[in-house]
């Protein structure tokens, strides 16, 4: 159908009830796999790409890819900045086409946060910006950090003072790879989704139970990110393709795999965020 804004997509999810999965993805066999996953299950679909990811190939290269794929398959996508890290991240990506953006200031002060948010969103002109307060655990490229809850009143005030669009809160997920069942707040994301009306954002979420993932949805979470989760499922199908073909030369062959094994997970995380038919 389309590619675009993230805004109508997170709101209605909202409203709705359900959420919309955000996949971090790599390469092209990434963006392919996550638009085919979407388009067979009919369901709206964010793809975002961390700074490090940038770091490895350029904005323009995802905006280009993503916005002609997505102009091409039968669903509605956005292209998302996950965890941006600096101002001038945030308006590159604008600049090239990104319809969604990340600006992460969770290891800011509080009123320094709000600046930096305040300062993207003026920027971002009609482009829909999400905060982090408090912070995810664990690491994601080079940003890595403890577990520092939000607090519901502070949650209220950042969004009131920064009118920023969407708020990941920290109620307890961490990236990466977690050491034991991570335990969440969900108390806390009540008082928060109570507080603020805006799509809420759970970061962290490869390794959430998923009956917990549910509970999240239930409660005002409309964005999920996946990123680990797709990370492993492309990287295992790789090692697994080569262990079976030794002396494949063409990368197509393993990539494709990998590309498979993407959209497998894809469509199960889709059915999990009851995203599926939304679109
Ligand atoms: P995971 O790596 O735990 O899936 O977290 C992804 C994420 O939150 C990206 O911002």
């Amino acid at each position: 159908m389309s590619f675009v804004s993230s805004r109508e997509l997170l709101l209605r999810a909202r409203a709705e009830h359900f959420a919309v999965g955000a996949f971090n993805v790599e390469n092209m066999e990434m963006v392919q796999a996550v638009l085919e996953a979407a388009s067979e299950l009919r369901s709206p679909v964010l793809i975002q790409t961390t700074p490090g990811t940038l770091n490895y190939a350029p904005p323009r290269v995802f905006a280009g890819m993503v916005s002609r794929m997505a102009a091409a398959a039968p669903i509605p996508a956005a292209l998302h900045l996950d965890h941006g890290d600096s101002f001038e991240r945030a308006r590159i990506c604008a600049e090239e086409g990104y319809t969604s953006l990340m600006i992460d200031g969770s290891l800011l002060p509080f009123e320094e946060n709000i600046a930096l948010t305040k300062s993207v969103i003026e920027m971002a002109g009609d482009i829909p910006v999400e905060a982090e307060l408090g912070t995810v655990g664990g690491k994601e490229d080079t940003h890595a950090a403890g577990i520092s809850y939000t607090d519901p009143a502070q949650a209220e005030e950042f969004v009131a003072r920064t009118g920023v669009f969407s708020l990941a809160p920290a109620i307890g997920t961490a990236h990466g790879v977690y050491k034991s069942e991570p335990k969440l707040d969900l108390a806390r994301l009540e008082e928060i989704a109570a507080r603020v009306p805006n799509p809420l954002v759970l970061h962290g979420t490869s390794g959430v139970p998923v009956d917990t993932v549910k509970a999240c949805i239930e409660r005002g979470i409309s964005k999920v990110n996946y990123a680990t989760d797709l990370r492993i499922a492309f990287t295992k199908a790789v090692e697994a393709w080569l262990a079976e073909h030794p002396g494949t030369i063409d990368p197509k062959k393993y990539l494709g795999a990998a590309r498979q094994a993407v959209k497998a997970r894809v469509e199960e995380l889709i059915r999990l965020c009851g995203s599926e038919g939304k679109a």
